[in-house]
């Protein structure tokens, strides 16, 4: 595997997953792997979990990580083609990212979209501009349409709570204040798709996500029905795709509880306000699985890393 961008890039998800649970049981097992190679994270955007548990999964290959808030500490980067740079970007993405090749054996970046351009982020315009102008690897760190190392660690995280062979698997939509993007949904669904369990999504009318990624999912406009015998609730706020970027639902009766969903187990990739998205009530109890995913964050990464060394 060269780049890492999309949950596309992955053949056979059984055998990733298995292959993830084996680096969990022994996470220095390959530590000589990544050993004098360095790894540059770059983030266009703020974040927590994909930070870290990037630079763990770096360092248990025995890579050495380099971190960069882009957006604050670098010159403002152009993306655009023959623009005249009057403006405040001092720097190209031509130069910027074969320099940063020239220091990193692996580039990882996170660039969230505009939810204004819907063209200019359907067209995943910093993402392809690494993999065009870099001489490296590029992983996607959560993209402006995918977070495929979310969607991984999701996949494998249903894979160590399932109970029984095929297990009902929802994605809801829940309320939010602010207007969140669709990747996590996207790369959660693509996953799913992959995956051997039975898959439907919830949202308030308005809310239906891309249908070149919803495919043939069943969409269900009433949350109720679509929680009937669920095994694992996976829940994601994102702003309206149809019109889009736009919050026209903040519905609280969206949110999840502990009566809605039983015994299911709840998901969530973090960081998810309480008591808008889903009640204490939830995360507080055993049926939470969120810090679960947040600790399986390292090994989807570390999985993504070490096919790509072992391809260098
Ligand atoms: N889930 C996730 O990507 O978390 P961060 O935004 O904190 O990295």
């Amino acid at each position: 595997m060269k780049h890492y961008t999309s949950i596309e890039d992955i053949e056979d998800i059984n055998s990733w997953i298995a292959e993830a649970k084996a680096l969990k049981g022994s996470p220095l097992k390959h530590v000589e792997l990544g050993k004098n190679k360095t790894i540059g994270l770059l983030f266009f955007n703020s974040s927590l979990r994909t930070r870290l548990s990037t630079q763990k999964a770096a360092l248990n290959l025995g890579m050495n990580p380099i971190v960069m808030n882009v957006s604050g500490d670098a010159w403002g980067i152009e993306f655009g083609d023959g623009t005249v740079m009057n403006g405040n970007k001092a720097e190209h993405i031509k130069e910027a990212a074969a320099v940063v090749s020239q220091y990193c054996d692996i580039i990882a970046v996170r660039a969230f979209p505009t939810l204004t351009d819907k063209a200019k982020d359907e067209s995943e315009q910093v993402m392809n501009a690494f993999k065009k102008y870099a001489s490296v690897p590029i992983v996607n760190m959560e993209s402006a349409t995918g977070h495929p190392l979310q969607g991984l660690t999701d996949a494998l995280t249903i894979a160590e709570h399932a109970k029984v062979d095929r297990p009902k698997v929802v994605l809801s939509w829940a309320p939010h204040i602010k207007a969140l993007p669709h990747a996590v949904a996207n790369s959660f669904i693509q996953a799913m798709q992959k995956m051997d369990v039975e898959f439907v999504i919830a949202n308030p009318e308005g809310y239906d996500l891309n249908r070149e990624i919803t495919k043939e999912t069943p969409v269900y406009h009433n949350q109720e029905e679509a929680f009937k015998d669920a095994d694992f609730v996976y829940t994601k706020n994102w702003s309206s795709y149809e019109d889009y970027g736009k919050v026209n639902n903040t519905d609280p009766s969206w949110m999840i509880t502990k009566d809605k969903i039983g015994k299911a187990k709840f998901m969530h990739c973090l960081p998810v306000r309480r008591n808008v998205v889903v009640e204490d009530a939830v995360l507080d109890t055993d049926s939470a699985l969120v810090i679960e995913q947040a600790n399986n964050r390292t090994y989807a990464a570390q999985l993504v890393l070490k096919k790509i060394l072992e391809n260098l």
